[in-house]
């Protein structure tokens, strides 16, 4: 792969610096009232904002949403954002989503949670069961809280107490995935984490079935946790061969496996996982299926599910493996999720956004082309992004060279400028049910005008 001098070299610093400058100026100009009500919103929320990532997705001051139709939401100065990041894909069926609205306010009026199942339940296991390929499945608040109990259930299940992840990975923020690999050691990536946080967590490169296999033959690894294309870090595609081994070896050691479709759900009918007919002993999803009500879920197989079901922790009696948590699985949540399923995430919406993704991805390499970057564009079905060498990475490592700091806060904040929202540094664009080509379009030609600013 090219080093980083070699392919972003074309990028002009100086011009970078005042672009940002002046762009971040624009951001204050149109964005007064949020100013204000951030004022007042500190006095009481850290940062003034309820969850302080929010801050964090900009480098210039949080903005305060009034309202979202369609692809599109409206700041409370007026100003609209064609969205692009969707809530980092718990939002891919697009505001205002009547089908959803609907199910949710007619659920809201019988009654939100019973802490008790209904038919959606039901329904909703029914459906996973058959799209994704695993029999058995449970219901969680979020993808990280469905992370947490496959963990704890592989632990249970293998009597092992390590786990694999690969750099490049984020799998929520639970305390054993939030460690990055350092010179061969797992060393804790975030403040906070108690001592030893890491010391269960190895971290492999993508991609490396030989490494994978030197870690897994140690007999010591409960299970091994990856997303089946990462999309955290850039994207980082599996390698023709690569699940078909981590299969393989994972069986030949012992060791379970779980595949985290929190993101890639949204990219094939029956998630990747589905689409390219991959084994695994877990597959978790999450982000309410892209309705923005919270919900995660995990599937297992059978031989899971008889261990799982015998040791369940219940209200009495002997204690079993903790899960669950009392606003998991609502009424409420169900149906949204039952809704999405049955009458949006349907084979005819994944082909839409699969088609516009590949616009968005053919389109950003177009724009590369014209300026003579050596540049491409990362492809993943709906989602896009900008590779800033001539080869795709193949790992976390090389994923990263693309992480360009400085030219994805200047893209950020000159497109938001110009009505696109493109939040999440290490995600890309995600094309989603509510764009059409004209979005698509709009989202390329500004970036194109973006890079004619910098070069
Ligand atoms: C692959 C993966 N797993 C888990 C999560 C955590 O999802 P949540 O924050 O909804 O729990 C994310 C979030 O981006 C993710 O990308």
């Amino acid at each position: 792969m090219a080093t980083g001098s070699v392919a972003t070299d074309r990028i002009n610093r100086d011009k970078l610096a005042v672009v940002r400058r002046q762009e971040d100026a624009e951001f204050l100009r149109r964005t007064s009232k949020s100013a204000t009500l951030c004022e007042r919103a500190r006095a009481h929320m850290p940062n003034g904002v309820p969850m302080t990532w929010m801050t964090g997705l900009y480098r210039t001051p949080p903005i305060y949403i009034d309202h979202g139709n369609g692809a599109t939401f409206t700041d409370i100065d007026g100003n609209e954002y064609l969205d692009f990041n969707v809530c980092d894909l718990s939002m891919t069926v697009g505001f205002g989503n009547e089908i959803i609205a609907e199910a949710v306010a007619r659920q809201a009026r019988r009654g939100v949670h019973f802490l008790l199942p209904g038919e959606d339940a039901v329904v909703v296991s029914e459906l996973l069961a058959e799209r994704v390929g695993r029999p058995h499945w449970q219901v969680t608040l979020s993808a990280t809280g469905a992370n947490i109990e496959v963990m704890r259930v592989a632990r249970f299940i293998t009597g092992r107490h390590k786990m694999v992840i690969f750099a490049g990975h984020y799998h929520g923020h639970l305390d054993e995935t939030l460690v990055r690999d350092e010179g061969g050691h797992s060393v804790a990536d975030t403040a906070g984490l108690p001592p030893g946080s890491a010391a269960h967590t190895i971290v492999v490169p993508f991609n490396d079935l030989a490494a994978l296999e030197k870690v897994l033959a140690t007999g010591e690894v409960a299970l091994v946790l990856t997303e089946p294309a990462l999309t955290n870090c850039n994207v980082i595609l599996p390698e023709p061969g690569f699940h078909a081994g981590v299969r393989e070896l994972t069986r030949r050691y012992g060791t379970l496996l779980c595949l985290d479709e929190a993101h890639t759900f949204q990219f094939a009918y029956g998630g990747l996982v589905g689409a390219w007919q991959l084994a695994s002993d877990f597959v978790v999803a999450g982000k309410g299926f892209g309705t923005g009500i919270s919900l995660g879920v995990y599937g297992m197989t059978d031989e899971v599910a008889e261990i799982y079901t015998r040791h369940s922790d219940v209200d009495i009696g002997p204690r079993g493996i903790a899960t669950g948590g009392t606003t998991f699985g609502t009424a409420l949540a169900l149906a949204a999720a039952r809704a999405v399923l049955e009458r949006v995430l349907t084979p005819a919406a994944y082909t839409h956004v699969r088609e516009l993704g590949a616009s968005l991805s053919d389109g950003l390499e177009t724009e590369f082309a014209k300026r003579g970057l050596p540049w491409r564009a990362f492809r993943a079905g709906p989602r896009s992004g900008y590779c800033l060498f001539p080869e795709l990475p193949r790992n976390g490592a090389e994923a990263a060279l693309s992480l360009d700091v400085d030219l994805i806060d200047a893209r950020r904040v000159y497109m938001a400028n110009r009505g696109i929202w493109d939040s999440v540094m290490s995600a890309g664009p995600q094309a989603a049910l509510a764009h059409t080509e004209e979005h698509i379009a709009r989202y390329v030609h500004t970036a194109g005008q973006f890079l004619d600013a910098i070069l």
